[in-house]
């Protein structure tokens, strides 16, 4: 990897240290919008249990928590910085058990099977090990039925080739690409 690469990954990929909490900081400004239209494409419904990969600074948790008023909101990334970034934007929705934010990897989440209604992962599916293994396991805590996005603003390096694929492979169904002006979204049903 070259050092372009180590320091976009340090910053963004899994943000670490004092570069990853600037990161953290410059993406909470530039991906809200873009992450606020993925939520919109969801139908977030009062009562939903909703899971976010890959959370970030938590704009989108704190979204998704307004949305989902009687619901509960989980979320797991890979990143400490992001973990603690995303609390402190929380803390009130933690305080109230109806967040939850956690540090772990998308290929092993500490969830039961068919526990969320709703879920996505914004521009995060592109550092992932393996976005199969990662979608596969995403389904597993979804219910039947459940609706997932994957969005990636057009900056984000992942190419929208091969996505529908990917999640028909990963077990979901109704794969579908939507355009956006920032840039696109795949959804699916579990
Ligand atoms: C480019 S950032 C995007 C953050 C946020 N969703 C946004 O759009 O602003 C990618 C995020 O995915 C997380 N991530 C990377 N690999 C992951 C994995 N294997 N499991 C869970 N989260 C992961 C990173 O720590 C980081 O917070």
């Amino acid at each position: 990897m070259s050092i372009v690469d180590s320091i976009f990954m340090r910053m963004f990929g899994r943000p670490q240290g004092m570069l990853g909490k600037f990161g953290g900081m410059i993406m909470a400004r530039m991906n809200k919008a873009f992450t606020y239209s993925v939520i919109d494409l969801l139908d977030i419904q009062p009562n939903d249990k909703v899971l976010e990969v890959g959370f970030g600074s938590g704009v989108g948790i704190q979204r998704l928590s307004q949305l989902a008023s009687a619901g509960y909101i989980a979320g797991i990334d890979y990143s400490q910085e992001m973990v603690a970034q995303a609390t402190a934007r929380n803390m009130a929705e933690i305080e109230a058990v109806r967040v939850d934010l956690r540090q772990g990897s998308v290929e092993s989440l500490p969830f039961e099977d068919n526990t969320f209604d709703k879920a996505l992962a914004v521009n995060s599916m592109q550092v992932w090990p393996d976005a199969v293994v990662g979608l596969r396991e995403m389904r597993r805590v979804m219910k039947v039925g459940g609706r997932i996005a994957l969005g990636f603003t057009s900056y984000s390096g992942q190419s929208n080739t091969g996505l529908t694929q990917i999640l028909t492979t990963a077990g979901f169904t109704q794969a579908r690409l939507v355009e956006t002006d920032r840039g696109f979204c795949a959804l699916a049903m579990a």
